[in-house]
C-alpha cells in the first residue's frame, strides 16, 4: 500500500492527485486530526508526531510513505529519512520546488504556507541550494485553513483575506507561487484570480503525484509490493473533524473513516 499521511483532512488534495495519476494502487491514509494543526507548533512536536504516523503507516502495510502534509515536509522529512532509511519517503517540499524552478522566468518565486512552513524556510533554502539567482519572497496565511475547512471557498471574506495575504508577493513582482499546504489547492481559482494572469501557480500535491508515478515506473521491484485495487483505508486519531466534507470535495465522494488511537 502507499501510505500518505496529513495533520489532519487536507492532505485529501494528495489524496485526489495520486489516485488521478495511479488509480491501481490502494492507499492507507492517516490524518493526526488529535494534534491539528501542526501549522503552529514546533519541529520537535511535528518530528515526533510524524514517526508516529509513519510507524503506523508501516504497521498498516505500507510500502511507501507520502508526507502530504507541507509543515510535516518542511520540518521533520530528515527525521522520518533517518529514522526509516529503507523506507521510500516522498515530501511535498522537493516537488513543488522543482516545478517552480522550471516555469519561473523573472526568477521570483513566492511562498505561502503555514507559520511553521514559512519559519522554516525549507522552501526557500531548497531553491537557493539548486539556484542562487533565485529570489524567494514568503508569507504565513494562517487564516486560509480554517477558512477552507469552514466550506468559505467563494466568499468575500476569503477574497479580501488572500488579497491582503498576497499583495506583498505581488509588490515584489513574483511570477511564480507554490500553494505551500495541503489546503490551498481547493482556493486555487480565487488565489489564481487575485495573483494575476502573469503569476503561475504551483500545486506540490500535482508534482508529488507525479513524482511518485515516475518513481514506480522506474523501481518496478517495489511498485510490484503494493497492494493493487480499491480497498483504500482512511483512519484519523480524533474525531473525523471535517473528513466527509473534505473528501466530498476532494474525492467526489464520503470516505469511510476510522478513529484509532497512536501512540
Ligand atoms: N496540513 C498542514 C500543511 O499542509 C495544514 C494544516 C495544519 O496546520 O496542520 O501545512
Amino acid at each position: 500500500m502507499i501510505g500518505i499521511f496529513d495533520s489532519g483532512v487536507g492532505g485529501l488534495t494528495v489524496v485526489r492527485e495520486i489516485f488521478k495519476i495511479l488509480p491501481q494502487y490502494q492507499i492507507v491514509y492517516f490524518g493526526d486530526t488529535a494534534h491539528l494543526p501542526y501549522g503552529t507548533k514546533s519541529k520537535e512536536a511535528v518530528c515526533r508526531y510524524s514517526l508516529a504516523n509513519v510507524q503506523f503507516l508501516l504497521n498498516q502495510g505500507a510500502k511507501i510513505i507520502v508526507i502530504a502534509c507541507h509543515t510535516a515536509s518542511s520540518l521533520a522529512v530528515d527525521t522520518l529519512r533517518k529514522k526509516f532509511p529503507k523506507i521510500p519517503i516522498f515530501d511535498v517540499v522537493k516537488p513543488g520546488i522543482k516545478q517552480a524552478l522550471e516555469v519561473t522566468k523573472n526568477k521570483k518565486i513566492g511562498i505561502i504556507g503555514t507559520l511553521s512552513t514559512i519559519r522554516s524556510e525549507a522552501h526557500k533554502k531548497a531553491l537557493l541550494s539548486l539556484n542562487q539567482g533565485v529570489e524567494v519572497f514568503s508569507q504565513a496565511c494562517p487564516l486560509l485553513v480554517p477558512l477552507v475547512e469552514e466550506g468559505w471557498i467563494n466568499r468575500s471574506e476569503t477574497r479580501r483575506i488572500v488579497k491582503y495575504y498576497l499583495r506583498h508577493l505581488k509588490q515584489k513582482q513574483i511570477d511564480t507561487l507554490i500553494l505551500a499546504c495541503t489546503h490551498y489547492p481547493l482556493l486555487e481559482n480565487l488565489i489564481s484570480s487575485i495573483a494575476g494572469r502573469r503569476v503561475t501557480l504551483v500545486d506540490p500535491a500535482r508534482e508529488v503525484a507525479k513524482e511518485l508515478k515516475e518513481f514506480l515506473e522506474k523501481n518496478k521491484d517495489i511498485a510490484q509490493t503494493l497492494k493493487k485495487g480499491k480497498d483504500h483505508k482512511f483512519f484519523v486519531s480524533d474525531v473525523p473533524y471535517k473528513f466527509g466534507e473534505l473528501s466530498r470535495r476532494c474525492l467526489g465522494r464520503v470516505v469511510k473513516v476510522e478513529q484509532v488511537r497512536i501512540e
